[in-house]
């Protein structure tokens, strides 16, 4: 595979390891490192069993330092991925890979982004808003939280007697479903239509 990607993940790291069984399945590309910013998240178990790097990186590593930022030269990935990860990334790294830094978001950005709307809060301020739908928002990212170019959004029902919980697990589908195959897509440099977002 003459392609390969970088990912970053602070938790537990389930679309991690749905983008690694895809893309090799699929031969798309490879994933050369995953990154965490936790030491003890369940995504660097799983790497360990996908049998794929990781390293763990402090706040001073990525902020003060160019611990990071020197790695991710060294890699050169096709990619970077942000799947789960809960810090910004700092204005060196995001300038020096232009357009190759995606992120996922488990709501219909704009709404229920930004900074402190991460996992169940999203699905509780949707619930407590009466929303009738949610989705996934997969953009490029910037240096403010959830606020880069929207490259692909599906959508989901929310039910009356939908819970927290109950909405994060279709969110989770949704996500393990579109996230490798929009990755796929970046990568192959295939165009990403409307249609798309229907199925
Ligand atoms: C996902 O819901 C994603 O949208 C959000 O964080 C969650 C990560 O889940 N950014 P996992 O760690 O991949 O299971």
């Amino acid at each position: 595979m003459d392609q390969h990607i970088v990912i970053f993940a602070s938790g537990s790291g389930s679309n991690s390891e749905a983008i690694a069984e895809y893309l090799q399945k699929h031969n798309v590309a490879g994933i050369s490192l995953i990154m965490s910013n936790r030491h003890d998240a369940y995504v660097l178990e799983r790497a360990k069993s996908l049998n794929i790097p990781s390293l763990y990186f402090s706040r001073t590593d990525l902020y003060n330092d160019v611990l990071v930022l020197n790695r991710l030269i060294r890699e050169n990935p096709s990619l970077i991925v942000l799947a789960g990860f809960l810090w910004l990334l700092p204005v060196n790294i995001i300038s020096k890979f232009p357009d190759r830094i995606v992120n996922i978001h488990p709501s219909l950005l704009p709404a229920f982004g930004g900074k402190g709307m991460y996992g169940s809060k999203v699905h509780e301020a949707v619930i407590a808003m009466g929303c009738e739908e949610s989705g996934i928002t997969i953009h490029y990212v910037n240096e403010r939280y959830d606020e880069g170019d929207i490259i692909f959004q599906a959508r989901c029902e929310v039910f009356d007697d939908d819970t927290p919980e109950s909405l994060a697990q279709r969110i989770h589908q949704l996500e393990h479903f579109w996230y490798p195959r929009i990755i796929e897509k970046l990568l192959t440099g295939t165009k990403i239509t409307d249609q798309d977002n229907t199925s």
